[in-house]
This record gives C-alpha cells, structure tokens and sequence, in this order.
C-alpha cells in the first residue's frame, strides 16, 4: 500500500488526507499543506497527533503490566495555597500539564506566580511571552516574592522553550501565555489554531517525558474558551478557569477538567494589594456588605462543587414604559426568570406583566441550581411590595409549576454554612423534611427551621401582610 502523507490547514489545524484548495472547516483559501514527513520521531508524532514515544523499530510495543506500575502519579506538588491544592485535588500532579484560563486582567499571571513562589528555587522557571522581565518583577515585589530568586525566560520561540526546560530541568515551570508561543516550523501566525494546538503537543510530550509540570496561562474568547475551539481543553491533563467581576475582588477558580481529581471543586480567592488570598470561609464574604432590612435583598445557600455558598439575590421591579417588559438577570437563567414570574402570576396573583424585573447574584457567581427559586421569587415579591423580609431568614428551595416548594440536596450543609456565620432562620421545603432528621436532632438551640410546602406558605412567613 502506497504511504499516505498527512495534510493540514495551517490557520486551523484541520486534518486532511490530500490537499485541497479550501480548507472546508475554516473556509481559508490555499492554507492546507503537507505536514513535513522527516525522520525525525518529534514531528512523527506532532503528525500522529500523540505524545507517547514513537516506535521507529516499526515493532508492536511490549504491553506493560498494570499492577507493576508503579503510580508515581500520586506524587504531589502541594502549593501552599489552600484553595488551589484543593480544587486540584491534593496540589499538583508531577508530570502534568495545566491549563489556567481566564478573562484578560482576572489574575491569571498573579495566581502562577504565587504557585512558584512556594517552591525551592532552583525547581522552578517562569516563562513569559507576554510580559517584560521588569513587569514580572514588580509583580513579584507586591507579592513579596522579590527576594526569592525563581529563574525568569521571557521566550516564545518553542524551540528555545523546549531547549530551556530540558537543560534547567525545573519541577514546575508556567509558561505565560499558551497564545504568545509559536512554533518556527509553521508557516501559520502565534496564537492561531495550529500553532497553539502543535505547541501544546510539543509541551505535552516534555512535560511527560521529563516529569514536569507544566503550567500553561489561556486566555478565554468571547466565547468563553481559550483559543476558539476547545482543542486545547482535550489535550492537557487539567483545565483551571479563573473567573470573576473585574470591579469586585472575589475570584473563583473552577476545575473544569481534571484527571486526577473531582471537576466541580471551586476555589475562592480575594484579589489583595498583596496577591492573591485564600478565602476558605466564603459565607461571610460574598454575602457580607449586604443591606440589611432593605427591600429586594434575600440570601440563599447554593452547593458549589462540595462547598457551600451563602449568596445575596438581588431585584428590582419598575412599571414599564414600553409594550415588552424587560427581563434581566446577572447570575441566574433568564427563562428561569420568566417561569418563576408565570408562576407567581398563578399561584399568588402577582402579575409583573407591566413591570421591567432585574435580578442579579451579587459577586458575579452563576448560579445554576434550582435551590434558589423560592430567594428568587422572594427577592422580586419583596421589591415589588417594597418590603423588606419581615422575617431574616436564609430561604432555600425550588419552585415547581404549581407554585408548591420542592426539596433541595444537602440542606444540612447548606444551614450549615449560614449558622456558622450568625444566621438563625431558615426557611425549608417541608417536602424536605425527611432528610432533615439528623440535623434536627443534633441542631444549635438558636437556629430555627421553618418549613413551608407553597410559595404562599412561605410569603406568609416572609412578609408581615400588613400591606
Ligand atoms: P494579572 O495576574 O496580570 O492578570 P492576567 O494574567 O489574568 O491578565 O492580574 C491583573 C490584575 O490584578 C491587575 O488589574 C492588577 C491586579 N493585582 C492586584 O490587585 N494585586 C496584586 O497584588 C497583583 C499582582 C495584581
Ligand atoms: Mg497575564
């Protein structure tokens, strides 16, 4: 059988097994080139898209045997930073290659330059095609790292990369960003689809092959991914996006993939003058600063990975200049919005088919669990009456069609997380009851439980009624 060559469109990447004129994914004229066929087993593999060691014996590798492996995976580089050990489960992977996405200016730089910190010198290398050497070292001042002497490349050649980190040989090393790296064998621009995609193969293989772990700073697009498809998410080991409002100080990191640990931890930081700081007890935080006795303010427990969230929901009503009422929210699914105003237009006649209705989840989280229905609804009931909650009460619990309140998971925990911090009142779905009996028995004299099994049921608590 004649060898077939591999092509490919060098400004996507797109795979092909002849050359074509028009590459049919990105729709670019005359980009798709043989891929070079040398004999040399690095580009083999870039072809072969893997990097697992090439046989040029052309020979079947021998199988290994699972049970004499030994599982040096379990070898664990703890940072220090308590958030971050977390949601990578137990500190970094040895070996491994880490991708840490965000939005440009969310503290991406910051946070892989802390990691390093906490490392001996000479096991660390800090690479950066997007900073100068006096940038990262101001940096590295504010973070009270100044004194530390973690070695410095400011490269975005990967030959030169691969060169460095073969010879310096550090434990860790980040490479800031995965976008400014380009490879000279490409004909294609740094930061485009082939580019980063044989990039990442190239730094696949030396983070396996060397025992490194690499991390690799992204940025997102507007579509929310680093680098447009999610090409790079499929190759590394783990994918850390770092999220939060520009104008507030709270991030969170979420491990959307990780091989080696759970994917919904969340870890939560407080951007300081100083760096980043971890923020394990969050009921204060993202609830704190919140107005009391103010109408359109309710605070609810939402599950975030294992953690509990105390989180304020805010809204607003106004009566609508125009035909179409306005539907907004900051945190929450807008149709979920819609339904939970259907329903409260049929279960409590409460129609806001005049009114422009806001809603936001303050500290930029989304949530996306239905637990917060009822502080939703509660929320928007008390700014239309422009009351505020008679009752101070943490409310949790989802709203089915028919208006009645339906169980959550882990309510324990989630009362929990608000007694811990001064909360006294909770407002339950009774249907919810059953799995409430432990904590009833071993429950705080000062917190108190109220059950309710309707939306009505729970106005009639939350409100006086004297309007
Ligand atoms: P940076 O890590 O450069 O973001 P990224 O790499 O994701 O683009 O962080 C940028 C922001 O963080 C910048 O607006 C300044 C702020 N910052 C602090 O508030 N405190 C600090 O100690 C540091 C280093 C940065
Ligand atoms: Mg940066």
């Amino acid at each position: 059988m004649a060898k077939k060559s591999l092509y490919m469109c060098t400004e996507c990447g797109q795979d092909y097994i002849g050359w074509f004129g028009r590459c049919t994914n990105c729709g670019a004229w005359d980009t798709i080139a043989e891929v070079p066929d040398s004999k040399e087993n690095k580009k083999k593999q870039a072809a072969k898209g893997s990097w697992l060691p090439f046989d040029d014996s052309g020979q079947s590798t021998k199988p290994l045997k699972l049970n004499e492996l030994e599982a040096d995976l379990q070898d664990r580089l703890l940072t220090g930073i308590d958030e971050l050990d977390q949601v990578l489960g137990q500190g970094f992977v040895r070996g491994s290659l880490v991708l840490l996405g965000g939005d440009p200016g969310i503290g991406k730089s910051t946070l892989a330059l802390q990691a390093l910190g906490s490392f001996a010198e000479d096991e660390t290398l800090y690479i950066s095609g997007e900073e100068s050497a006096e940038q990262i070292r101001l940096r590295a001042e504010r973070l009270g790292l100044a004194g530390k002497a973690i070695r410095l490349l400011t490269v975005t050649d990967f030959a030169a990369i691969e060169e460095s980190l073969r010879s310096l040989r550090p434990q860790i090393a980040v490479i800031d960003s995965i976008q400014t790296v380009y490879s000279a064998e490409l004909s294609a621009a740094p930061g485009s689809l082939s580019q980063i995609r044989e990039v990442t193969m190239g730094l696949l293989r030396i983070a396996k092959e060397l025992a490194i772990t690499l991390i690799l700073t992204g940025h997102v697009t507007k579509e929310g991914t680093v680098a447009g498809p999610r090409v790079l998410e499929h190759m590394v080991d783990v994918v850390l996006y770092f999220e939060g409002e520009k104008d507030t100080s709270v991030r969170l990191l979420r491990a959307v993939k990780n091989r080696f640990g759970a994917t919904d931890e969340l870890g939560v930081f407080e951007m300081t003058d100083k760096g980043l700081i971890s923020v394990s007890e969050t009921s204060a935080l993202l609830s704190s600063g919140r107005p009391r006795h103010t109408a359109g303010s309710v605070v609810t427990s939402t599950i975030e990975g294992s953690r509990p969230l105390l989180l304020e929901i805010q809204a607003l009503t106004v009566a609508s200049p125009y035909g179409t009422p306005i539907r907004m929210t900051q945190g929450i699914d807008r149709s979920r919005l819609s339904l939970l105003l259907a329903v409260m237009a049929k279960s409590i006649r409460v129609d806001l088919s005049q009114f422009d209705t806001y809603v936001n989840v303050t500290g930029g989280i989304r949530i996306a669990e239905t637990a917060a229905d009822l502080a939703i609804m509660s929320a928007i009931l008390s700014t239309f009456r422009e009351e505020p909650l008679h009752l101070d009460a943490i409310v949790l619990g989802e709203v089915g069609l028919t208006g009645e309140v339906r169980p959550v998971s882990q309510m324990a925990k989630r009362i929990e997380a608000g007694s811990r911090v001064g909360w006294q009142s909770f407002v339950l779905p009774a249907a919810g009851r059953e799995q409430m009996k432990l904590y009833e028995n071993t429950q705080k004299s000062d917190v108190k439980l109220f059950y309710v099994s309707n939306v009505q049921e729970a106005f009639d608590l939350l409100f006086s009624g004297e309007k």
